[in-house]
């Protein structure tokens, strides 16, 4: 059930995602191999494919939030406030890699966060098992984009290799967790939908 304080929640999660530097336990992959040096054009394209990662995880905490917000089962809440923290060390891993590397954050985070936010809710309201189903085909395609990205980053950008590495490890480990506790497998055009709406994002986040 929706109760007040779980909004206000839910509102403060939303601020702290945009407008606050995410906190890690973990430390950050790769921080102590060497900043090897990247010409400008590497900086910039290494910049702009961890933008794109960076609002993946902004969309992942939304996600998390409002699926959470809505999730029936005390069980299914407790694992997905887990990987929900795992995200948010994400959030900070890239944020921070942006960062060291000159780039900016996206501009369009507060509508990739509403969007997500949505999307949550929505998942989350058609009961357990298309939550958690929704949640690993998620996982999957993000896990399967970390793969391009880590073909695309340059060569010896060994920090940000080391970060995105360790993410896809995570996502896969989300996913198995979605199913185990119940996902179902969601029908293909939907997938198909899904895939088509992250390549818009990962376009758009490349250059704003
Ligand atoms: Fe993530
Ligand atoms: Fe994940």
């Amino acid at each position: 059930m929706l109760n007040i304080d779980k909004l206000i929640i839910g509102f403060d999660n939303a601020l702290r995602t945009l407008l606050a530097p995410a906190n890690t336990l973990r430390p950050v992959p790769g921080k102590d191999l060497p900043e090897n040096e990247l010409s400008e054009i590497e900086k910039r394209e290494s910049a702009a494919l961890m933008r794109i990662n960076h609002v993946g995880e902004v969309c992942a905490q939304a996600l998390y939030q409002g699926q959470a917000l809505t999730a029936r089962n005390d069980r299914v809440r407790q694992a997905l406030d887990q990987a929900a923290r795992e995200e948010t060390e994400h959030l900070a891993w890239t944020e921070r890699r942006i960062a060291e590397l000159g780039g900016r954050k996206s501009f369009l985070n507060p509508l990739w966060y509403g969007g997500s936010f949505t999307l949550g809710l929505v998942a989350g309201v058609l009961g357990d098992k298309w939550n958690l189903g929704f949640l690993a085909e998620t996982e999957r395609q993000v896990e399967a984009h970390l793969a391009s990205h880590l073909q695309q980053l340059p060569h010896q950008d060994i920090r940000s290799r080391a970060i995105v590495t360790q993410m896809k490890v995570d996502e896969a480990c989300h996913a198995t967790m979605a199913v185990s506790h119940g996902g179902g497998r969601l029908p293909a055009p939907v997938k198909v939908a899904m895939k088509f709406s992250s390549t818009i994002m990962t376009r758009t986040a490349y250059w704003v």
